[in-house]
């Protein structure tokens, strides 16, 4: 069994005993026999393993050195480990040979309480193989903050590539969709090390040119919501390229069309919804086609195929579409309604587009997957602008994996509605300080993104 595969078993056998010492007393069966099964679990490792370490860091859950990714089946599992972890800022957790059942139910039942409490009773009581290193004061605050400068780096080669593959492709020059690969599986690597990271540039939503970005941010927000079904590094790599290559066909719509600020006529409208059509053909075009053009070309074709069947292109009753292409549909929606356009100044606040989809499950968009959506984004997605009950304006940095109702932001508008660099709280900490509601960047003449870069 893989150290990852490993990681994954602990955490799913430990979640059932911390919930069972909730519910029952500890001399209870269903106490021992899940703490028993734990150990069970633990001793096959130990005869290869030493020690096993969980480390929380930024949000993510490491075991043995390897990330745990928050994915569908274990997204549970590791969000209330991550968070009881966090309560009590413990940045290290380590299980040494040799420990027995009753160790483990003694700790379970610890683990449960507030920090002081954990804190006491963690030292009163020996834990001869259960290692706890905590937090160091501030430790915790500063640290999601730290420049991912990886993570930048690959959004910004990957908005380049983008950007010369559709100039290529609007100039009549031919284009190597094999040259984006590499970018791609760049993409995919920096989903799986940095999601919070990476999701947070998709805020940047350039104005003048709206389609790069626009298939960009679809394209990551798509390997997200990839990773949390599971899919693996290959068919995150084919979804990732359709989500960029969604909207290729508008090269062959004037620019005066798209960016068009009057109510379209019915015929401006047909051209426009052609892109759909045009799509297929310009990726046809591209040099070097192989399986991920083939899957492309369909999501190109089916993004705006809705659930219940309407949409466009016009299908036949039977034909459904992909599962990449519905999660492009969702994906697609939200960076567009959040966008700001020629036709739309002001976009929607990034939890009423959220709203939106939430609202529009089963009618057009796939309901298990407009779930998931909003699990990944959080109530108020990174880049939303808060009004606080102290009188300031928040802007949220980062999700609470454990609590999608309070994320971590920072204080950019002062009382006296000034703008200032202030400092960051994580609302799920701070619990006295309370979202009043969510406001307008644009009143305080703020360019979110701004803060990401
Ligand atoms: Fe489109
Ligand atoms: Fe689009």
């Amino acid at each position: 069994m893989s150290i990852y595969t490993s990681g994954k078993t602990i955490v799913a056998l430990l979640y059932p005993l911390l919930k069972a010492v909730q519910v029952y007393d500890v001399n209870n069966d269903v106490v021992i026999n899940t703490a028993k099964k734990f150990v069970a679990f633990m001793e096959t490792l130990f005869s290869t393993i030493s020690s096993l370490e969980f480390v929380r860091y930024r949000d993510y859950i490491f075991f043995n050195k390897q990330r745990l990714k928050y994915e569908i089946d274990s997204y549970a599992n590791l969000q209330f480990l991550n968070s009881r972890l966090k309560i009590l800022r413990i940045k290290s957790l380590t299980f040494l040979s040799g420990i027995k059942h009753q160790e483990i139910i003694d700790f379970a039942v610890i683990f449960k309480e507030d920090k002081v409490t954990f804190l006491k009773q963690f030292v009163l009581k020996r834990y001869p193989h259960i290692k706890v290193e905590f937090l160091k004061a501030g430790e915790e605050a500063d640290e999601f903050m730290e420049d991912g400068k990886f993570t930048k780096r690959t959004y910004f080669k990957a908005l380049k590539v983008t950007k010369n593959m559709m100039q290529n492709l609007w100039s009549g020059r031919p284009v190597d969709v094999k040259s984006s690969r590499r970018i791609v599986y760049n993409l995919v690597d920096t989903i799986s090390r940095d999601e919070f990271g990476i999701l947070a540039l998709t805020t940047i939503k350039n104005f003048d040119e709206y389609t790069f970005n626009h298939s960009l941010n679809v394209g990551i927000l798509a390997l997200a919501l990839g990773q949390r079904i599971g899919l693996d590094r290959r068919s995150l790599a084919r979804l990732g390229t359709s989500g960029i290559l969604h909207d290729i066909g508008k090269v062959e719509i004037s620019k005066e069309l798209i960016n068009k600020v009057q109510k379209l006529t019915d015929q401006e409208w047909e051209t426009l919804k052609m892109h759909s059509n045009f799509g297929v053909r310009e990726i046809l075009k591209t040099r070097g086609l192989d399986e991920i053009s083939m899957i492309a070309i369909t999501v190109a074709y089916q993004h705006h195929w809705n659930y219940d069947g309407t949409g466009y292109p016009l299908r036949e009753k039977e034909e459904e579409p992909t599962l990449f292409s519905r999660v492009v549909r969702i994906c697609d929606s939200y960076d567009a309604m959040t966008t700001a356009r020629s036709y739309q100044p002001i976009p929607y606040l990034p939890h009423f587009a959220l709203r939106v989809i939430w609202s529009n499950q089963n009618r057009l968009f796939d309901p298990i997957l407009a779930k998931v959506f909003t699990q990944l984004l959080g109530i108020y997605p990174v880049g939303s602008c808060l009004e606080l009950n102290t009188g300031e304006v928040g802007l949220v940095m980062r999700q609470n994996p454990g609590n999608i109702g309070s994320p971590i932001v920072k204080i950019i508008v002062d009382r006296n509605h000034e703008k200032t660099d202030g400092r960051t709280i994580d609302l799920a900490m701070e619990v006295q300080t309370k979202i009043v509601r969510p406001t307008y960047p644009q009143m305080y003449g703020i360019n979110p993104s701004a803060y990401f870069l």
